[in-house]
């Protein structure tokens, strides 16, 4: 495809035309934190991701309104997805799916487990038709996809398949419009909204892993021309090299809104010290930063996901690190994996 040069304006209009489907209702709440806040001696806010939409479906929901918008543009009747056995996007994607009458198949990674608990319990309430593929790695998925959509299509259905994390460029761009949605809440709060390096410009942080959050946040704020860096704290190497692939998914995602710029490597701010030894880990600054956060403000984070971007936001507030600016954490939901025994007990 020819490379457009069209202006920020002119890819704004066309990431706003872009076929959308409502799943939540925005903005997501923007606020401080004044018992956390006052507990790490520092300035924090709160994006709140997790609340609101179909089944509190956390970030994926705003990849899901820009995908499910696709599928249905393309007369799709049945949404195919992948991920870990406790997939927080599976499960957002089979609540939508309920939601807008699809069908859905998930393709899960790991075995069969004895009994289904938190999101596996969710998939089965939403109608999913669940699949367990074994211990397959994530990057071994596409031939199982495409197999099963084979199948749906033999079947006479009309299969869309999203991605793990549901992070294609489309998907990401989901965030583009949410990092447009953050800085209007931050004007009103009086947080930043000046230039690059404004003192109260905050410093954003939140959890990455297939990288379509982070990935669309960059977008956004070059299509803003303002704001802050996003900072995504990676939760588990699930891309095999998070800044060189975490720009390719902004380039490409801005492409499609007609935006011919190519993100650079060193401009993706990464955090890769909180994620634990492998995806999925607990990690003890995480649980501890988890028990904080629902002890001074009544609100729930997860250990393999939210905990991860969370003990970044303590550590740096309690460093000076964050030079007196607030601090942003953007909470990505994901919290129905602490009633998996796994992860809840962990919390103990
Ligand atoms: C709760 C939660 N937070 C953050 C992320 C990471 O988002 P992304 O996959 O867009 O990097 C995920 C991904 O599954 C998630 O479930």
């Amino acid at each position: 495809m020819e490379p457009r040069h069209d202006t920020p304006a002119d890819a704004i209009r066309r990431l706003e035309a872009l076929p959308r489907i409502a799943l939540t209702p925005l903005p997501t709440p923007l606020h401080r934190l004044p018992r956390f806040s006052e507990a790490l001696g520092a300035d924090v806010w709160i994006k709140r991701d997790d609340m609101g939409s179909v089944a509190l479906a956390g970030n994926k929901v705003r990849k899901y309104e820009l995908l499910l918008g696709q599928a249905l543009a393309e007369g799709a009747d049945t949404l195919i997805t992948t991920g870990a056995l406790q997939s927080n996007s599976a499960r957002a994607g089979a609540a939508a799916a309920a939601q807008l009458g699809l069908r859905c198949v998930l393709v899960l990674t790991g075995e069969p487990p004895a009994e289904r608990r938190a999101n596996l319990l969710l998939d089965d309430l939403f109608g999913a038709d669940v699949r367990f593929v074994g211990r397959l790695a994530w990057s071994e998925l596409a031939p199982v996809l495409d197999a099963t959509a084979a199948e749906v299509t033999r079947a006479g259905g009309q299969p869309y398949v999203a991605p793990v994390g549901a992070s294609s460029p489309l998907g990401s761009l989901g965030f583009a419009l949410a990092y447009r949605e953050l800085l209007d809440q931050l004007r009103q709060a009086g947080l930043g909204g000046g230039e690059h390096g404004d003192a109260t410009e905050p410093l954003l942080v939140h959890t990455s892993t297939s990288g379509g959050t982070h990935a669309g946040l960059v977008v956004g704020r070059e299509l803003s021309g303002r704001g802050p860096r996003p900072i995504g704290v990676d939760a588990g190497r699930v891309l095999p090299d998070p800044a060189r692939d975490l720009a390719r998914m902004a380039t490409e995602a801005a492409a499609m809104i007609g935006l011919d710029r190519h993100f650079a490597e060193e401009e993706i701010a990464v955090e890769l010290g909180y994620a634990g030894p492998a995806y999925g880990s607990i990690t003890e600054e995480g649980v501890a930063a988890i028990r904080l956060l629902a002890a001074t403000e009544g609100i729930v984070a997860d250990p393999v996901y939210s905990a991860k971007g969370l003990a970044a936001v303590v550590e740096l507030a309690r460093s000076s690190r964050h030079g007196g600016r607030p601090i942003v954490f953007w909470h990505t939901g994901g919290w129905h994996a602490n009633f998996d025994p796994h992860y809840g007990d962990a919390l103990r």
